[in-house]
């Protein structure tokens, strides 16, 4: 979704900015714009299209100011075209503005600016902010950056909807302006210069240190100082936070793509994330909780509430929170978790899970759990982010960033920390099995076990030249297998377009074998020793009707023919997506390079869903 980046300091702000859309680009955008501050006034460059497009637009050789904002424009209100591109200004061109998120009550709002004699050339729902924020500075003495303040107080108390935004003004030609509301903003310190940034990886390669703003914070950034408002306008201090997340971390080193590299870097992150957590013949440690026994044993039921792959993470935890802590565990898409009324008591356990930790629908959903009084657990990769910020406890997935639109390492991470959680509950509530001894081993484990799984890449490659041109391809699989169906069906249609679909391998009969027919591929995973020869018994049937078949497996197969056939090692049920997803991101990403396609950057889908 959109992106916003803005640099003051001694250098020109015009490649900084560029740098920093596009690495912002992953975000999903179909225009770009830049306005920086001549010395004549602001100048305001902008275009449909990629970045690319920007940096080649002849008028963005005439940008030479060391002051100026950025924005990637993913589109809601207008069509993609130059003139709803951001940055907005306002009538009298004193102002610009760059805007992520959506103002609900923007046609309002225009009206009222309209009958005070301003007029609009976008379609935008942006364009009101510029026009305010005037019309309320006119209203001011005009002496100084407080009434500048003051205006964009004004303006902000009418918007309703979510926004983070980042202004400019002629009369405050060495010093830039932002304020977010349910929108990510970052802002990063460096030696006579600071950055802004909706999004921590577009500014790494200039600064590490950060401050995370909070709802109705307001920021003045000059080259030397940054300083913050609180809502009432007073000022205060706020504390910095230095990222640890390497650079070599935010680029795409020797792999041809994001989503390549990502993959590769399981082992990696997977370590990462199990961290101190998990050691040998000891107990979890889960330093960010402070949960007794007592209150888990007055749990009514536990939530699980994300979207996308993070959702399809979430579902591999119901077995070992039910087995192991006897507690009713429910999985939820947030955009439908926050509107079914679902039954949340103070007695509920809430847990929500975000790579980016912004996703509307999520922070809706924990909104609604803190508004019954329930417990609330956030599951993120990014620090500070919002879910992070609203939840009662946090717990990050050291995945670092991940840049690919399709999630791969952040999904893996997400899995191997709610086992470690599901495993600390368990003993938090005092019950004891050897099997989770076993799991905390397995947990430990996994990386060497993923780097096996890598090994097979030249494999699935080959495979995925065979079936790149296939029109539909279906995935089958039971119990957690069929978590991961899920999932492999989600990576294959998001970056080759193909169309895919995933069912649990039972109910197959009841619908979907009328669509199998010859040469139509069908994926089976199978890593559940109990249930395996009941998917075998679903692949034969398809197999009869002509379907090719590839499967994922850690079981003996000896007796079966089938098409392709990836071995991965043995490991437990509770965490084996880890393992058997790979092969399915594998199989997705060959295909789409096969394709031609764009593989991290996937058209309409965007890495960080900010609107519902
Ligand atoms: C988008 C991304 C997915 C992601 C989902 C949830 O759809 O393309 O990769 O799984 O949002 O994102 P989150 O940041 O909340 O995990």
């Amino acid at each position: 979704m959109c992106g916003i980046v803005g640099y003051i300091g001694n250098k020109k702000a015009k490649p900084i900015l560029i740098n920093g859309l596009l690495r912002l680009e992953y975000r999903g955008y179909d225009s770009a714009g830049i306005a920086t501050i001549e010395s004549n006034g602001i100048k305001n460059v902008k275009n449909k299209g990629r970045v690319a497009e920007l940096e080649n637009n002849s008028e963005i050789n005439e940008l030479e100011g060391t002051i100026g904002i950025g924005h990637t424009r993913w589109a809601t209100h207008g069509k993609p075209s130059e003139i709803n591109s951001h940055p907005h200004m306002d009538n009298k061109k004193t102002t610009a503005v760059v805007h992520n998120g959506i103002i609900e009550n923007y046609i309002e709002l225009r009206e009222f600016l309209s009958k005070n004699g301003y007029e609009f050339l976008s379609e935008t729902d942006t364009e009101v902010i510029p026009n305010l924020i005037h019309y309320y500075y006119e209203k001011t003495s005009k002496s100084g950056k407080l009434d500048f303040l003051k205006a964009i107080k004004e303006t902000v108390n009418q918007l309703k909807g979510s926004f983070a935004i980042e202004v400019l003004n002629n009369d405050f030609k060495n010093e830039m302006f932002v304020l977010r509301k349910d929108s990510p903003m970052v802002i990063g310190k460096g030696i006579e210069e600071n950055y802004i940034s909706s999004d921590i990886p577009a500014i790494l390669s200039f600064t590490k240190d950060f401050y995370l703003l909070n709802d109705f914070e307001f920021a003045v950034l000059g080259r030397d100082y940054i300083e913050f408002y609180d809502s009432n306008l007073e000022k205060f201090n706020k504390e910095i936070k230095n990222i640890t997340w390497d650079m070599s971390s935010a680029e795409k080193g020797n792999y041809a793509d994001f989503m390549l590299k990502e993959i590769f870097e399981q082992p990696k992150s997977i370590r990462e994330t199990i961290g101190s957590r998990v050691v040998k013949n000891a107990r979890i440690q889960i330093d960010e909780l402070d949960i007794s026994k007592e209150y888990l044993q007055n749990v009514d039921r536990i939530y699980i509430v994300a979207c996308g792959t993070a959702m399809y993470a979430g579902m591999t935890a119901k077995k070992i929170l039910e087995k192991y802590c006897r507690i009713q565990t429910e999985v939820d898409i947030a955009s439908e978790f926050r509107y079914r009324n679902p039954l949340i008591t103070d007695r509920t356990l809430c847990i929500y899970i975000s790579q980016s930790g912004e996703t509307a629908d999520t922070i809706a959903a924990l909104n609604l759990a803190k508004e019954h009084n329930a417990k609330t657990i956030a599951i993120s990769n990014v620090i500070g982010s919002s879910i992070v910020r609203e939840a009662d406890y946090s717990l990050y997935t050291h995945a670092g960033p991940e840049i690919a639109v399709a999630s791969t390492k952040a999904y893996t991470s997400q899995i191997v920390l709610l086992a470690i959680l599901g495993i600390y509950f368990a003993e938090v509530l005092g019950v004891s099995y050897n099997e989770l001894e076993e799991l905390k081993e397995e947990i430990l484990e996994v990386p060497t076990k993923i780097e096996e799984v890598l090994k097979k890449a030249d494999q699935i490659k080959q495979f995925a030249k065979k079936i790149a041109n296939e029109k539909d391809v279906f995935f089958i699989g039971r119990g957690i297998d069929y978590t991961v169906a899920l999932e492999g069906a989600l990576k294959l249609k998001e970056i080759s377009y193909i169309h895919s679909e995933a069912y649990a391998a039972g109910e197959l009969k009841h619908g979907p074998i009328a669509l199998i027919e010859n040469g139509i591929t069908v994926i089976g995973v199978m890593t559940d020793n109990l249930l395996s020869s009941k998917t075998i018994s679903n692949l034969q049937e398809v197999i009869t009707r002509g379907a090719k078949t590839f499967i994922v497996t850690n079981q003996n197969l000896e007796n079966v023919s089938f098409n392709e056939i990836i071995n991965i090692p043995q490991i437990s049920s509770y965490i084996s997506p880890i393992l058997s997803v790979v092969p399915l991101q594998l199989l997705a990403y060959y295909i789409s390079k096969e394709k031609g396609l764009d593989v991290d950057k996937p058209r309409n889908l965007a890495k960080s869903v900010t609107v519902e």
